[in-house]
C-alpha cells in the first residue's frame, strides 16, 4: 500500500481529483494518510475531512520565524510516514532539506508545460497571464519530482491543452485544471502505485532498464 501525503493551499481540486480516483479505483493500492495545508482557510481541508481523512494545518502564522515553520512542518509530514509527498496546488517554498530527504518521493503539479512559465513567481494565475501574455497557443500542465530547485526535477508527465483566442487567464486556468491536471496528477500517483514509476530511483536510471 502506497501511504501519501497531500499538500495544499487553497480550493484543492486537484486533491479532490485524487481522492476520487482513490475511490473509483483508476488509482489502486494507495491510502491518502494526510492532508497538510499552510493555509487555515484552505476549502482543501473541509474536502479531506469530509472523507476522514486526517487534515493538518500548518500555518507559518504559528511559528516564530521561517525556520522553525520549516521544521514544523518536515516534523508535521513525517510523523504521517508517508512514501510519497503530493504537493497539489502547495504555495510554499520545499526547504533544500525536505527535498533532499524525499528525493524521488515527492512530486508537484505545475500548470504549464515546463520547462515555459515556471520557476520563481510562476504560481496560480501568473502562469496563464504569462502564457497568454507570450502568446503561446498551446500551454498544459506537468507533474515533476521535486529537487532543490523550483519547478527544476524530473518531468513525469505532461498534457497539452490549446489556447483559445478569446481565453482570459481565468478561462485558461480553468481549462488546463479541467483538461490535464486533474488528470495527470491521479495518472502519475496511479503509475508510481502500480510501480510503473519508480520511487527512490532517478529517472536515468529508470531509463537503464
Ligand atoms: C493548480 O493550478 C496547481 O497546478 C497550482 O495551483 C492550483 C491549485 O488548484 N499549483 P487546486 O487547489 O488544486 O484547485
Amino acid at each position: 500500500m502506497l501511504k501519501i501525503v497531500i499538500c495544499v493551499s487553497g480550493g484543492g481540486t486537484n486533491l479532490q481529483a485524487v481522492i476520487n480516483a482513490v475511490e473509483n479505483g483508476t488509482i489502486q493500492n494507495t491510502e491518502i494518510v494526510g492532508v497538510i495545508s499552510n493555509n487555515a482557510n484552505a476549502y482543501a481541508l473541509e474536502r479531506a475531512k469530509e472523507k476522514n481523512i486526517t487534515a493538518v494545518c500548518i500555518s507559518p502564522k504559528d511559528y516564530f520565524d521561517r525556520e522553525e515553520f520549516n521544521i514544523g512542518l518536515f516534523e508535521g509530514i513525517k510523523k504521517l510516514q508517508p512514501d510519497l509527498i503530493v504537493l497539489a496546488g502547495f504555495l510554499v517554498t520545499i526547504p533544500e532539506q525536505m527535498s533532499a530527504y524525499y528525493k524521488n518521493r515527492m512530486i508537484n503539479i505545475h500548470p504549464s508545460l515546463i520547462p515555459a512559465f515556471c520557476g520563481k513567481g510562476y504560481y496560480g494565475l501568473k502562469v496563464h497571464e504569462a502564457a497568454l501574455e507570450r502568446g503561446v497557443k498551446i500551454t498544459g500542465a506537468t507533474v515533476h519530482f521535486v529537487d532543490s530547485g523550483m519547478d527544476t526535477g524530473p518531468i513525469l508527465l505532461q498534457k497539452a491543452v490549446c489556447v483559445l483566442p478569446e481565453d482570459t487567464p481565468k478561462t485558461l486556468q480553468k481549462r488546463v485544471l479541467e483538461e490535464a491536471e486533474w488528470e495527470i496528477l491521479p495518472k502519475a500517483i496511479a503509475k508510481i502505485a502500480s510501480g510503473e514509476i519508480l520511487l527512490g530511483k532517478s529517472l536515468l536510471e529508470i531509463d537503464d532498464k
